[in-house]
């Protein structure tokens, strides 16, 4: 079954929609397969957005994400990489639309809330980042 990562960045987390984003997912039928609330180091941050590294933003993308803890996850379920990018909407707030995380809760894309992998090969490399030990295997009675 296709899996994804999902983070809720420091802002998100400051901001208490921790309940909220899990409950989209959740609501939408997907499954939780991991969590951790973490607070990452810059040569972890800087790996997670290595292919960004020559983008001028990139340094104060890394010191937003370091900032403060983030909520990291897998999210399993049927296409669950592109719907979750739809969940949360378009990176620059000022796209996404309504109805979507980024488009009711972001309105500056240097503080947009939440992380979706954007491919199925990206999310299998992120989940290998950030839960090395593994994920746990258990089967929801929804699927
Ligand atoms: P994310 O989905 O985590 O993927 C890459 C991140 O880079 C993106 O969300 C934004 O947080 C950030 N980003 C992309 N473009 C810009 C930009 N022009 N200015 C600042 N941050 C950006």
């Amino acid at each position: 079954m296709e899996q994804t990562f999902i983070m809720i960045k420091p802002d998100g987390v400051q901001r208490g929609l921790v309940g909220e984003i899990i409950s989209r997912f959740e609501k939408k039928g997907f499954t939780l397969k991991g969590l951790k609330f973490i607070t990452v180091d810059r040569p972890f941050a800087e790996k997670h957005y290595a292919d960004l590294s020559a983008k001028p933003f990139f340094n104060g993308l890394v010191e937003y994400i370091i900032s403060g803890p983030v909520v990291a996850m897998v999210w399993e379920g049927k296409h669950v990489v592109t719907t979750g990018r739809k969940i949360i909407g378009a990176t620059n707030p000022a796209e996404s639309a309504p109805g979507t995380i980024r488009g009711d809760y972001a309105i500056d894309i240097g503080r947009n809330v939440i992380h979706g992998s954007d491919a199925v090969e990206s999310a299998q490399k992120e989940i290998a980042l950030w839960f090395p030990e593994g994920i746990a295997e258990w089967q929801s009675s929804l699927h």
